[in-house]
């Protein structure tokens, strides 16, 4: 049995689908008693608990044997913080993993992730990696570059809403995206423990502005225009945002990020080490968007 923690997410609902597809058995962890229901509607095995309380996790992990993470807080529909779900929900997670026996751990972190990263998230999930290298557990570390879905549901939504897509900065910075259809491929093939002792940076084939990216959105939608934000006016929302809307600070300082910092990536020699993982196009990902659970 695996615990899936974050299996409700834009990633962790892919990833479902195809353990599900592989007959691999997996519980998802989820705070919420809704989300639950609706997963055990669907079929699938759901335990109501927070990686943020400890007290929570020995019962969902009876009967583990692995246990895989894509748990965030840094969007504000997380309602909590990178520090305590990317590094401590992540750390609770281990250790309670250790604590009943269980061997395996596969941790979804971030390309880039290090002590010094501009980022807060980058930083906290190099303190969970950290964690993982020093504990017991069987470790595999997965790096995904920028997850396609995440901006396309941002940009998509506000298409459909108002026709218009919305770009941070020029709009001219190239970025690798990776489809969720891969990595949750690349969470199969760790669970299969063929990642063992491994950390995989895993990017997609394509390096796209983000200018690009609308124009394939538009394309698809049949229409509507891009409006750009541009960067000194992002920088000074995300200074203001801190001070009142923290939550909202990391989000525009995300999205400076995006439009500033090289973001562009070779996957093609990291994907040697994923065999049979598919290396998915962005225009062939949104051609065919992906079951979520
Ligand atoms: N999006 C990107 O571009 C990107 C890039 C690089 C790396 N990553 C990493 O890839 C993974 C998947 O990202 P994503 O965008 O799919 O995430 P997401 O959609 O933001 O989903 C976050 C998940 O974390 C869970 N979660 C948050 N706090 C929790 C807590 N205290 N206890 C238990 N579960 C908690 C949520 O579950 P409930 O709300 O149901 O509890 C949800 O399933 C994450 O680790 C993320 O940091 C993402």
């Amino acid at each position: 049995m695996i615990l899936m923690a974050g299996g409700t997410g834009t990633l962790g609902s892919v990833l479902a689908h195809v353990l599900q597809d592989a007959r691999m058995p997996f519980r998802i962890l989820t705070r919420s008693s809704d989300k639950a229901s609706a997963l055990k509607e669907a079929g699938l095995n759901a335990v109501i608990g927070d990686a943020e309380n400890p007290a929570d996790l020995a019962s969902a992990l009876s009967g583990c044997t692995a246990v895989v993470s894509a748990v965030s807080g840094f969007g504000p529909q997380s309602g909590s913080t990178p520090s305590a779900v990317d590094r401590g929900g992540n750390i609770n997670l281990m250790k309670a993993a250790e604590a009943v026996g269980v061997r395996q751990f596969v941790l979804f972190s971030m390309r880039g992730a290090s002590a010094s990263h501009p980022l807060e998230l980058a930083r906290m999930k190099f303190a969970a990696e950290r964690q993982l290298l020093g504990s017991s557990l069987e470790w595999t570390i997965l790096r995904p570059t920028t997850i396609l879905e995440t901006y396309t549901a941002i940009m998509g939504e506000s298409l459909r809403k108002s026709g218009v897509a919305v770009v941070f900065g020029r709009g001219d910075n190239p970025v690798n995206f990776v489809s969720a259809r891969d990595l949750a491929a690349a969470g199969r093939f760790a669970l299969e423990g063929r990642l063992n002792g491994q950390a995989v940076d895993v990017g997609g084939p394509d390096n796209l502005t983000l200018n690009a990216l609308a124009a394939l959105l538009i394309e698809g939608n049949g229409g509507g225009r891009t409006v750009r934000l541009p960067l000194p006016l992002l920088r000074a929302a995300a200074a203001g945002a801190r001070l009142v809307a923290p939550q909202w600070g990391r989000v525009l300082g995300g999205a400076v990020h995006l439009g500033a910092a090289d973001m562009s990536f070779d996957a093609a020699i990291e994907r040697t080490k994923l065999p049979g993982v598919p290396y998915t196009p962005v225009r062939e990902a949104l051609a065919s968007p992906d079951r979520s659970a």
